[in-house]
């Protein structure tokens, strides 16, 4: 591949990587930190239609930044040029909290759930999202020293 062509399109790949997971994780911080406060101010039977439209609306955006997020990824990992010790072993552990962040994402997404439980996933998505950005960290600086 032409390496002015490479370069435009690792920064694009880059980007929407980054783009998607902010999206991702941030409307699930925003969901548990700042949504559930203002629908628990309402009446339980108001609470939980109000917190299902959420949800509803949420949910189109979620499928497309989580896709966008491992197709990006994907992208990245197979355009490294080489990997340094210790660089499988974190990148393994953060697929893993990435499976627990995509099947949680999914199933507060589509399944019926009681606001209070919905709150739970996203505390738990949030938490393994910073986790991964932390580990995504650590394996630029492992790539870069
Ligand atoms: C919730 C899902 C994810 C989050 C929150 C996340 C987060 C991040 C962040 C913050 C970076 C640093 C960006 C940079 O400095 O360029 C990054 C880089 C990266 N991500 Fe992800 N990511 C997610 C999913 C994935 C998936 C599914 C894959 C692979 C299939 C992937 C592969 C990579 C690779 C290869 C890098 C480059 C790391 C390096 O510098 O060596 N990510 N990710």
């Amino acid at each position: 591949m032409d390496p002015a062509v490479r370069a435009v399109l690792g920064v694009c790949m880059r980007w929407i990587h980054i783009a998607s997971v902010v999206t991702l994780i941030g409307g699930f911080i925003y969901a548990r930190f700042v949504l559930a406060p203002a629908l628990a101010s309402l009446p339980p039977s108001e609470r939980e239609l109000a917190g299902g439209v959420a949800v509803t609306s949420f949910r189109p955006l979620m499928f497309f930044v989580l896709i966008a997020a491992i197709g990006s990824g994907m992208y990245n990992y197979s355009n490294k040029a080489s990997f340094p010790p210790g660089y499988q072993m974190w990148f393994g552990i953060k697929m893993l909290l990435v499976l627990h962040i995509a099947a949680s994402a999914i199933l507060y997404s589509v399944r019926a759930s009681s606001q209070a439980k919905r709150n739970r996933t996203a505390l738990s998505i949030a938490i393994s999202g910073l986790a991964v950005v932390a580990i995504s960290a650590y394996l630029r600086y492992l790539s870069l020293r």
